[in-house]
């Protein structure tokens, strides 16, 4: 709760005058700032089913309400830009570190030091001023087609824009920051021109015009459509675990492959949430930040939305057990952010729509 302090001196005087207008206002005061501190204010970017009950649980357990308003992590950044100091939010949440690199740098967080929040997260996948935390992982992955690509016979993201995957290649729209991302880590590790000829190469090879979400790639690469496609792991994970049969017989007939195990790993994003610069509730922020890395909810988001832990606990899922561990490319996360913008350029170039 903050601290209530009235410095006018002649509200003071007018106040020991009369001893019933200070008790009602000093009254009313605490009672706005008590109500203020049961709110927490999130704008997030994020939208699975899973995180209506986690806010839940964070209110039985601590009484704060989360009040979330949900948008594109660019409309957010630009909405706090534009609110200034009167934002009413108090957290930002976003699914793409870059984007919490961007809102970083536009100075619209503050650092948030907490040894649960340090303890709880790889070094290398978090802010080093603590300016953002992450609370999931993100694998970017290739499902393969069980009946039509032998085990092993793609490894690597370098892989799928090789002339022997033409016209088997599934992929989302370029405008994604899932795809800006994951190009941006080749960017990062091959350099911008080899990355620009890696983006042809892929674009060369999709069997239809990026269309539809990470889920639509995988049924029609199980339908027949194409051979591989690029997901996010999670989204397997949604339709391995579906109540639809339909779904679930499409997932199956899937093999997951995480990519550059046998050099820089596999590109992964981040759920992440930052302590936004002007919160008015920064105490609540931070409780939330360190409930959501907590056992329980590691656990809750791991089983309801099939992202990794970000402990990379893998005994939280039967799903994710069975995918195994993993490498991470940790090597290209810091410079997401600013290898976004040379992304979105070779993604132009390679006319991958
Ligand atoms: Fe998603």
């Amino acid at each position: 709760m903050r601290a209530v302090t009235i410095s006018s001196p002649s509200l003071l005087m007018r106040m020991n005058r009369n001893n019933n207008l200070w008790t009602a206002l000093l009254s009313s005061v605490l009672l706005s700032s008590l109500s203020a501190a049961e709110v927490l204010n999130v704008y997030s970017h994020r939208h699975y089913e899973i995180d209506q009950q986690v806010n839940e649980l964070f209110k039985k357990k601590t009484g704060i309400e989360v009040k979330v308003v949900n948008a594109e992590a660019d409309q957010l950044i630009e909405r706090l830009k534009s609110e200034g100091a009167n934002s009413p939010a108090d957290v930002l949440v976003t699914v793409d570190a870059g984007r919490m690199q961007r809102a970083k740098s536009e100075g619209l967080l503050q650092p948030l030091k907490s040894e649960v929040l340090e303890k709880a997260t790889p070094a290398g996948l978090r802010d080093p001023d603590g300016q953002w935390y992450p609370y999931t992982l993100r694998a970017r992955v290739i499902l393969t087609a069980k009946d039509r690509v032998k085990p092993g016979e793609i490894k690597d993201y370098e892989d799928l824009a090789k002339p022997e995957w033409r016209g088997r290649v599934l992929v989302r729209s370029s405008t994604s920051s899932y795809n800006q991302s994951l190009a941006a880590s080749l960017v990062s590790a091959l350099g911008e021109e080899k990355a620009g000829d890696w983006a042809k190469g892929v674009a060369k090879n999709l069997a239809r015009p990026p269309q539809g979400g990470d889920r639509d790639q995988i049924k029609a690469c199980a339908a027949g459509l194409a051979d591989v496609c690029i997901v996010n792991s999670y989204y397997f994970g949604l339709l391995l675990n579906s109540p639809d049969a339909a779904e679930r017989s499409a997932a199956e007939k899937m093999d997951i492959v995480f990519p550059n195990q046998d050099n820089r790993g596999t590109h992964v994003n981040v759920s992440a949430a930052g302590v936004t610069r002007h919160a008015k509730n920064a105490d609540n922020a931070k409780a939330y930040l360190e409930f959501l890395v907590s056992p329980e909810v590691q656990k809750m988001l791991a089983l309801g939305s099939h992202e990794h832990p970000v402990s990379m606990d893998l005994s939280l899922s039967p799903t994710l057990t069975a995918w195994g561990d993993f490498k991470i490319d940790t090597a290209t996360f810091p410079k997401m952010g600013e290898d976004q913008a040379k992304a979105v350029r070779i993604f132009d170039a390679a006319g991958w729509k």
